[in-house]
């Protein structure tokens, strides 16, 4: 408990830190600039909030907030065809995987995540359920706090677990250090019980998991069924067929929404009006 309550305090000097930028000597960090907010927003006052750096974002990757920037399009155009499927079959969990490891997971899922929540009627949640390489925290450079971690170790609740990062209508679950026994844990009643709580909460949120790949361990399948529908991220020359084939044998073919091919050397040019 100690090193939890040290944990909170570090985060909360950290969040006054951010909070008090006007008076800092020199602000090292660039603000995610504010153009969610001519746009309906919902209610954070229960949720930690944790303002983002556009440039570590950029660094990583991370553009679904930026729509100016060229990949925009491209996320806009997967968020469409995700909700459209995700709406005619009334789901509201998805989960995100890949065959092998690298594919990019963790960048579509945030980025998706971030491109739904741009949505007004749509709230997105991304939980990090890679419980072996958790990566969405440091992706996001989300500072220490409480997380998923302390949820599993009954040390948190979960809404105090919960992150806004200053965008919104989006809400993380990250988990900050990986955990033993991931198959156990993801197969367990108590994620059973949070992935119920986490769709029945709101019904107008779409909850994101950022799995592990599906081959290399038998974690991401342990907590398969109880997602509603799956995304298969596949990096570019990354995967063999047979790997594909393999994927798509764990994979109901009804559940599976769609493929994304990553990494992939652009063939069209960008398009713009
Ligand atoms: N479209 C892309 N083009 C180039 N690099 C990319 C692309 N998408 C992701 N990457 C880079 O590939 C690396 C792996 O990405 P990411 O961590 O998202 O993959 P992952 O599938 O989640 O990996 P893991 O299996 O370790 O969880 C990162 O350095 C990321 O910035
Ligand atoms: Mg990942």
């Amino acid at each position: 408990m100690e090193r939890i309550k040290q944990a909170v305090e570090k985060a909360r000097r950290l969040q006054q830190g951010a909070n008090a930028s006007s008076t800092a000597p020199a602000a090292r960090t660039r603000p995610v600039p504010a153009q969610f907010t001519d746009i309906e927003s919902v209610d954070y006052r229960h949720t930690r909030v944790a303002p983002l750096d556009a440039a570590h974002l950029e660094q990583q990757r991370i553009v679904g907030h930026d729509k100016a920037h060229p990949a925009s399009p491209a996320i806009d155009l997967l968020r469409t065809q995700v909700l459209q499927k995700m709406e005619e079959n009334g789901w509201r969990t998805l989960a995100i995987t890949s065959p092998t490891p690298d594919a990019g997971k963790t960048t579509v899922a945030i980025n998706l995540a971030m491109s739904i929540a741009h949505q007004t009627q749509k709230t997105a949640m991304l939980v990090d359920f890679d419980l072996r390489k958790p990566h969405v925290g440091k992706y996001l450079g989300l500072p220490e706090h409480l997380s998923l971690n302390e949820v599993l170790d009954g040390a948190a609740s979960l809404p105090e677990a919960l992150v806004n990062p200053d965008i919104p209508r989006l809400v993380i679950l990250p988990t900050l250090r990986p955990v033993a026994r991931p198959a156990e844990i993801l197969s367990s009643a108590k994620i059973s019980n949070l992935i119920a709580e986490l769709r029945e909460r709101y019904d107008s949120r779409i909850v994101i998991f950022d799995l592990p790949p599906l081959l290399n361990t038998d974690d991401a399948i342990s907590v398969l069924p109880q997602i509603d529908c799956v995304l298969l991220v596949v990096g570019e020359g990354m995967s063999t067929k047979a790997e594909i084939e393999e994927c798509k044998r764990h994979l109901p073919s009804k559940n599976l929404l769609g493929v994304v091919l990553n990494k992939a050397e652009s063939i069209t040019k960008p398009y713009a009006y």
